[in-house]
Protein backbone atom coordinates (compact mmCIF):
# COMPACT_ATOMS: atom_id res chain seq x y z
CA UNK A 1 0.00 0.00 0.00
CA UNK A 2 1.09 3.58 -0.72
CA UNK A 3 0.06 6.14 2.12
CA UNK A 4 0.61 9.76 2.60
CA UNK A 5 1.12 10.18 6.05
CA UNK A 6 0.96 13.53 8.05
CA UNK A 7 2.74 13.77 11.34
CA UNK A 8 1.81 16.79 13.73
CA UNK A 9 4.85 17.12 16.37
CA UNK A 10 3.60 19.77 18.16
CA UNK A 11 4.57 20.37 21.62
CA UNK A 12 6.07 19.57 24.70
CA UNK A 13 6.95 15.57 24.42
CA UNK A 14 5.33 15.63 21.16
CA UNK A 15 8.24 15.57 19.13
CA UNK A 16 9.67 12.70 21.24
CA UNK A 17 7.36 10.32 20.97
CA UNK A 18 5.94 12.05 17.33
CA UNK A 19 9.81 10.21 15.95
CA UNK A 20 8.88 6.76 18.06
CA UNK A 21 5.51 6.39 16.02
CA UNK A 22 7.73 7.29 13.21
CA UNK A 23 10.07 4.68 13.55
CA UNK A 24 7.83 2.39 14.29
CA UNK A 25 5.23 3.15 11.04
CA UNK A 26 8.97 3.00 9.14
CA UNK A 27 9.59 -0.62 10.71
CA UNK A 28 5.90 -1.64 10.00
CA UNK A 29 6.29 -0.67 6.17
CA UNK A 30 9.69 -2.47 5.96
CA UNK A 31 8.44 -5.49 7.42
CA UNK A 32 4.95 -5.76 5.50
CA UNK A 33 6.43 -4.27 2.19
CA UNK A 34 4.30 -1.01 2.10
CA UNK A 35 5.50 2.58 0.97
CA UNK A 36 4.41 5.19 3.59
CA UNK A 37 5.76 8.30 2.23
CA UNK A 38 6.18 11.15 5.81
CA UNK A 39 4.88 14.57 5.85
CA UNK A 40 6.15 16.76 8.86
CA UNK A 41 4.04 19.93 9.53
CA UNK A 42 3.61 22.74 12.48
CA UNK A 43 0.61 22.98 15.16
CA UNK A 44 0.02 24.17 18.16
CA UNK A 45 2.43 26.08 19.81
CA UNK A 46 4.66 25.22 17.31
CA UNK A 47 2.89 27.08 14.78
CA UNK A 48 2.18 30.06 16.93
CA UNK A 49 5.89 30.70 17.34
CA UNK A 50 6.58 29.78 14.00
CA UNK A 51 3.52 31.43 11.91
CA UNK A 52 1.44 33.23 14.70
CA UNK A 53 -1.24 30.53 13.78
CA UNK A 54 -1.81 27.63 16.03
CA UNK A 55 -3.43 25.32 12.84
CA UNK A 56 -1.73 27.24 9.75
CA UNK A 57 -3.52 27.04 6.17
CA UNK A 58 -0.43 25.09 5.44
CA UNK A 59 -0.94 22.08 7.77
CA UNK A 60 -4.39 22.10 7.14
CA UNK A 61 -4.55 21.86 3.80
CA UNK A 62 -1.63 18.97 4.11
CA UNK A 63 -3.62 17.17 6.57
CA UNK A 64 -6.49 17.06 4.00
CA UNK A 65 -5.02 15.94 2.06
CA UNK A 66 -3.29 13.27 3.69
CA UNK A 67 -4.08 9.27 4.19
CA UNK A 68 -4.11 9.68 8.01
CA UNK A 69 -2.52 12.02 10.27
CA UNK A 70 -0.55 11.66 13.91
CA UNK A 71 -0.37 14.22 16.20
CA UNK A 72 1.55 14.04 18.93
CA UNK A 73 0.74 16.64 21.74
CA UNK A 74 0.02 20.52 21.82
CA UNK A 75 0.03 23.40 24.41
CA UNK A 76 2.29 24.34 27.40
CA UNK A 77 2.75 27.05 29.97
CA UNK A 78 4.91 29.41 27.28
CA UNK A 79 1.34 30.03 25.69
CA UNK A 80 -0.87 29.52 28.73
CA UNK A 81 -1.81 33.50 28.79
CA UNK A 82 -2.30 33.47 25.29
CA UNK A 83 -6.12 34.55 24.11
CA UNK A 84 -8.44 32.19 23.48
CA UNK A 85 -7.87 31.83 19.50
CA UNK A 86 -4.03 32.41 19.77
CA UNK A 87 -3.88 28.85 22.05
CA UNK A 88 -2.00 25.92 20.99
CA UNK A 89 -5.19 23.94 21.74
CA UNK A 90 -7.48 25.86 19.59
CA UNK A 91 -5.43 24.48 16.59
CA UNK A 92 -6.17 20.74 17.61
CA UNK A 93 -9.95 21.47 18.18
CA UNK A 94 -10.00 23.05 14.56
CA UNK A 95 -8.47 20.23 12.92
CA UNK A 96 -10.74 17.87 14.62
CA UNK A 97 -13.82 19.52 13.44
CA UNK A 98 -11.91 20.12 9.57
CA UNK A 99 -11.51 16.78 9.50
CA UNK A 100 -14.59 16.22 10.87
CA UNK A 101 -13.46 13.14 12.89
CA UNK A 102 -16.66 12.77 15.05
CA UNK A 103 -15.91 9.73 17.16
CA UNK A 104 -12.62 9.24 19.71
CA UNK A 105 -11.91 6.10 20.15
CA UNK A 106 -10.11 5.23 23.61
CA UNK A 107 -8.96 1.83 24.51
CA UNK A 108 -8.43 1.58 27.75
CA UNK A 109 -7.15 -2.35 28.74
CA UNK A 110 -4.59 -2.38 31.55
CA UNK A 111 -1.46 -4.68 31.18
CA UNK A 112 -1.28 -7.48 33.61
CA UNK A 113 2.42 -7.20 34.08
CA UNK A 114 1.44 -3.72 34.99
CA UNK A 115 -1.21 -4.43 37.09
CA UNK A 116 0.85 -3.41 40.62
CA UNK A 117 1.16 -0.42 39.04
CA UNK A 118 -2.51 0.74 38.99
CA UNK A 119 -3.67 3.35 41.26
CA UNK A 120 -6.55 0.57 41.76
CA UNK A 121 -6.24 -2.64 44.00
CA UNK A 122 -5.27 -5.36 41.87
CA UNK A 123 -8.73 -8.08 42.73
CA UNK A 124 -10.42 -4.69 41.30
CA UNK A 125 -8.90 -4.00 38.06
CA UNK A 126 -8.51 -8.02 36.83
CA UNK A 127 -10.62 -8.30 33.69
CA UNK A 128 -11.25 -4.79 32.23
CA UNK A 129 -11.15 -4.37 28.85
CA UNK A 130 -12.84 -0.90 28.10
CA UNK A 131 -13.29 1.06 24.29
CA UNK A 132 -14.53 4.43 25.23
CA UNK A 133 -16.18 6.74 22.33
CA UNK A 134 -16.15 10.44 23.07
CA UNK A 135 -18.10 12.92 20.89
CA UNK A 136 -15.08 14.81 19.73
CA UNK A 137 -17.07 17.76 17.26
CA UNK A 138 -19.73 19.19 19.12
CA UNK A 139 -20.84 20.16 22.79
CA UNK A 140 -19.83 22.77 24.91
CA UNK A 141 -16.21 22.85 22.76
CA UNK A 142 -18.06 23.99 19.84
CA UNK A 143 -21.14 25.80 20.89
CA UNK A 144 -21.90 29.02 20.45
CA UNK A 145 -22.63 32.00 21.90
CA UNK A 146 -19.39 31.58 24.03
CA UNK A 147 -18.13 35.17 25.48
CA UNK A 148 -17.12 37.21 28.26
CA UNK A 149 -19.02 40.48 29.13
CA UNK A 150 -18.86 43.40 31.55
CA UNK A 151 -22.15 44.09 32.86
CA UNK A 152 -20.92 47.32 35.47
CA UNK A 153 -18.61 45.53 38.15
CA UNK A 154 -19.42 41.92 37.08
CA UNK A 155 -18.00 39.84 34.45
CA UNK A 156 -19.76 36.69 33.52
CA UNK A 157 -18.74 33.99 30.87
CA UNK A 158 -21.06 32.34 28.95
CA UNK A 159 -20.24 28.76 27.19
CA UNK A 160 -22.96 26.73 25.11
CA UNK A 161 -23.84 22.91 25.20
CA UNK A 162 -25.60 22.14 21.95
CA UNK A 163 -26.46 18.80 20.27
CA UNK A 164 -28.43 18.07 17.35
CA UNK A 165 -30.01 14.31 17.37
CA UNK A 166 -28.08 13.95 14.20
CA UNK A 167 -24.55 14.26 16.09
CA UNK A 168 -25.47 11.82 18.72
CA UNK A 169 -26.81 9.27 16.38
CA UNK A 170 -24.16 9.20 13.92
CA UNK A 171 -21.42 8.48 17.14
CA UNK A 172 -23.70 6.43 19.39
CA UNK A 173 -24.47 4.40 16.16
CA UNK A 174 -20.80 3.89 15.64
CA UNK A 175 -20.77 2.94 19.22
CA UNK A 176 -22.93 0.14 18.78
CA UNK A 177 -21.08 -1.10 15.48
CA UNK A 178 -18.21 -1.48 17.72
CA UNK A 179 -20.22 -3.43 20.81
CA UNK A 180 -20.57 -5.75 18.59
CA UNK A 181 -17.47 -6.96 17.23
CA UNK A 182 -16.71 -7.00 21.49
CA UNK A 183 -18.25 -7.61 24.57
CA UNK A 184 -22.02 -6.39 23.21
CA UNK A 185 -22.60 -3.78 25.64
CA UNK A 186 -23.06 -0.03 25.25
CA UNK A 187 -23.02 2.12 28.24
CA UNK A 188 -24.34 5.31 27.46
CA UNK A 189 -22.92 8.42 29.82
CA UNK A 190 -25.05 11.31 30.19
CA UNK A 191 -26.56 14.44 32.93
CA UNK A 192 -30.17 13.71 31.68
CA UNK A 193 -31.36 14.68 35.11
CA UNK A 194 -29.80 17.97 34.49
CA UNK A 195 -28.87 18.95 31.14
CA UNK A 196 -31.23 19.29 28.22
CA UNK A 197 -28.76 17.74 25.95
CA UNK A 198 -28.46 14.72 27.79
CA UNK A 199 -32.02 14.09 27.59
CA UNK A 200 -31.71 14.65 23.91
CA UNK A 201 -28.84 12.38 24.06
CA UNK A 202 -30.77 9.49 26.33
CA UNK A 203 -33.90 9.28 23.51
CA UNK A 204 -31.44 8.94 20.49
CA UNK A 205 -29.08 6.66 22.46
CA UNK A 206 -32.14 4.50 23.26
CA UNK A 207 -33.99 4.66 19.50
CA UNK A 208 -30.54 3.25 17.91
CA UNK A 209 -30.30 0.53 21.14
CA UNK A 210 -34.29 -0.26 19.69
CA UNK A 211 -32.20 -0.80 16.54
CA UNK A 212 -29.80 -3.18 17.82
CA UNK A 213 -31.61 -5.56 20.16
CA UNK A 214 -28.07 -8.11 20.05
CA UNK A 215 -26.48 -4.97 22.07
CA UNK A 216 -27.14 -4.86 25.59
CA UNK A 217 -27.35 -1.08 26.70
CA UNK A 218 -27.57 0.89 29.73
CA UNK A 219 -27.41 4.58 30.76
CA UNK A 220 -25.24 6.11 33.12
CA UNK A 221 -25.11 9.31 34.57
CA UNK A 222 -21.24 10.76 34.42
CA UNK A 223 -20.99 11.36 38.37
CA UNK A 224 -22.07 7.61 38.33
CA UNK A 225 -20.17 6.39 35.56
CA UNK A 226 -17.15 8.08 37.28
CA UNK A 227 -17.60 6.41 40.38
CA UNK A 228 -18.37 2.93 38.56
CA UNK A 229 -14.83 3.39 36.57
CA UNK A 230 -13.12 2.91 40.05
CA UNK A 231 -14.92 0.39 41.71
CA UNK A 232 -16.00 -1.75 38.99
CA UNK A 233 -14.41 -0.93 35.84
CA UNK A 234 -14.74 -4.74 34.40
CA UNK A 235 -18.48 -3.77 34.13
CA UNK A 236 -17.92 -1.67 30.99
CA UNK A 237 -17.30 -2.79 27.58
CA UNK A 238 -18.22 0.31 25.00
CA UNK A 239 -18.75 3.63 26.88
CA UNK A 240 -20.14 6.08 24.38
CA UNK A 241 -20.37 9.86 26.03
CA UNK A 242 -20.76 13.61 24.37
CA UNK A 243 -17.48 15.44 24.49
CA UNK A 244 -16.33 16.99 27.55
CA UNK A 245 -17.53 13.76 29.70
CA UNK A 246 -15.48 12.13 27.39
CA UNK A 247 -12.39 14.16 28.12
CA UNK A 248 -12.84 13.69 31.89
CA UNK A 249 -13.53 10.26 31.92
CA UNK A 250 -11.15 9.07 29.38
CA UNK A 251 -7.92 10.63 32.07
CA UNK A 252 -9.74 8.87 34.70
CA UNK A 253 -10.55 5.51 32.28
CA UNK A 254 -6.55 5.78 31.47
CA UNK A 255 -4.87 5.73 35.13
CA UNK A 256 -5.94 2.27 35.81
CA UNK A 257 -3.65 1.30 32.87
CA UNK A 258 -1.24 2.16 35.47
CA UNK A 259 0.08 5.68 33.22
CA UNK A 260 -1.44 7.90 31.29
CA UNK A 261 1.61 7.28 28.91
CA UNK A 262 -0.11 4.07 28.03
CA UNK A 263 -2.95 5.27 26.32
CA UNK A 264 -3.92 5.93 22.49
CA UNK A 265 -6.33 7.08 20.42
CA UNK A 266 -8.08 7.25 17.13
CA UNK A 267 -10.37 9.88 15.79
CA UNK A 268 -12.49 9.43 13.18
CA UNK A 269 -15.19 10.19 10.77
CA UNK A 270 -16.85 9.46 7.87
CA UNK A 271 -13.91 9.83 5.72
CA UNK A 272 -10.20 9.55 5.53
CA UNK A 273 -8.05 10.99 6.79
CA UNK A 274 -8.39 9.38 10.31
CA UNK A 275 -6.53 11.83 13.06
CA UNK A 276 -3.96 9.40 15.96
CA UNK A 277 -2.87 10.88 18.95
CA UNK A 278 -1.80 9.59 22.77
CA UNK A 279 -3.66 10.86 25.20
CA UNK A 280 -1.27 12.06 27.69
CA UNK A 281 -0.74 15.12 26.22
CA UNK A 282 2.48 17.38 26.23
CA UNK A 283 3.70 16.79 29.68
CA UNK A 284 6.03 19.80 30.03
CA UNK A 285 7.38 18.63 33.34
CA UNK A 286 9.48 16.32 31.21
CA UNK A 287 9.60 17.79 27.49
CA UNK A 288 13.05 17.67 26.23
CA UNK A 289 14.33 14.90 28.84
CA UNK A 290 13.85 11.81 26.90
CA UNK A 291 11.75 10.39 29.75
CA UNK A 292 8.62 10.36 27.84
CA UNK A 293 7.07 6.93 27.41
CA UNK A 294 6.58 6.39 23.74
CA UNK A 295 4.21 3.36 24.12
CA UNK A 296 0.82 5.29 23.83
CA UNK A 297 1.69 7.16 21.07
CA UNK A 298 3.20 3.62 19.32
CA UNK A 299 0.41 2.31 20.04
CA UNK A 300 -1.54 5.59 18.18
CA UNK A 301 0.55 4.56 15.18
CA UNK A 302 -0.76 0.77 15.50
CA UNK A 303 -4.43 2.62 15.66
CA UNK A 304 -3.65 4.28 12.76
CA UNK A 305 -3.18 1.32 10.99
CA UNK A 306 -5.78 -0.38 12.05
CA UNK A 307 -8.97 2.31 11.81
CA UNK A 308 -6.97 4.95 9.14
CA UNK A 309 -5.40 2.61 6.53
CA UNK A 310 -7.29 -0.71 7.39
CA UNK A 311 -4.23 -2.50 7.78
CA UNK A 312 -5.35 -4.74 10.76
CA UNK A 313 -2.33 -7.55 10.94
CA UNK A 314 0.35 -4.78 10.66
CA UNK A 315 -1.42 -3.24 13.80
CA UNK A 316 -1.82 -6.19 15.98
CA UNK A 317 1.46 -6.98 15.46
CA UNK A 318 2.39 -3.68 16.86
CA UNK A 319 0.36 -3.97 19.70
CA UNK A 320 1.63 -7.59 20.12
CA UNK A 321 5.60 -6.13 20.09
CA UNK A 322 4.65 -3.42 23.22
CA UNK A 323 2.86 -6.05 25.45
CA UNK A 324 6.13 -8.43 24.53
CA UNK A 325 8.58 -5.29 25.42
CA UNK A 326 5.97 -4.59 28.90
CA UNK A 327 6.31 -8.66 29.62
CA UNK A 328 9.82 -8.54 28.93
CA UNK A 329 10.23 -5.72 31.46
CA UNK A 330 10.93 -2.83 29.40
CA UNK A 331 9.51 -0.12 31.71
CA UNK A 332 9.77 3.96 30.97
CA UNK A 333 9.89 6.17 34.24
CA UNK A 334 6.51 6.66 34.32
CA UNK A 335 6.14 2.96 34.86
CA UNK A 336 8.54 2.46 37.80
CA UNK A 337 11.87 1.78 35.31
CA UNK A 338 14.77 3.79 33.93
CA UNK A 339 14.58 3.57 29.66
CA UNK A 340 14.57 6.49 28.02
CA UNK A 341 11.80 7.33 24.98
CA UNK A 342 13.99 5.60 22.50
CA UNK A 343 15.44 2.96 24.29
CA UNK A 344 11.93 1.75 24.93
CA UNK A 345 11.26 2.30 21.42
CA UNK A 346 13.96 -0.16 20.71
CA UNK A 347 12.81 -2.87 22.85
CA UNK A 348 9.15 -2.67 21.20
CA UNK A 349 10.29 -2.31 17.91
C1 LIG B 1 -7.70 15.61 24.95
C2 LIG B 1 -7.18 16.93 25.43
C3 LIG B 1 -7.78 18.04 24.58
C4 LIG B 1 -9.28 18.00 24.78
C5 LIG B 1 -7.23 19.46 24.88
C6 LIG B 1 -5.74 19.52 24.66
C7 LIG B 1 -7.93 20.52 24.09
O1 LIG B 1 -7.42 17.10 26.79
O2 LIG B 1 -7.52 15.29 23.76
O3 LIG B 1 -8.26 14.87 25.77
O4 LIG B 1 -9.80 18.54 25.77
O5 LIG B 1 -9.95 17.41 23.94
MG1 LIG C 1 -8.18 15.37 27.74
Amino acid sequence: MNANIVLLAGDGVGPEVTAAAKRTLRRSAEMWGHDFTFQHHLVGGAALDNAGDPLPEKTLAACKGADAVFLGAVGGPKWDGNPPHLRPEKGLLRLRKELGVYANLRPVRPHPAMADHSPVKNDRIGGTDIMVVRELTGGVYFGQPRRREKLDDVTRAIDTVEYTDHEIERVVSLAFKIAQARGSHVTSVDKANVMETSRLWREVATSVGEKNPDVRLDHMLVDAAAMRLILTPSFFDVIVTENMFGDILTDEAGVLTGSLGMLPSASIGDRRPGLFEPVHGSAPDIAGSGKANPAGAILSAAMLLRHGLELEQEAAAIEQAVERAITSGARTEDLGGKLSTHEMTDRIL
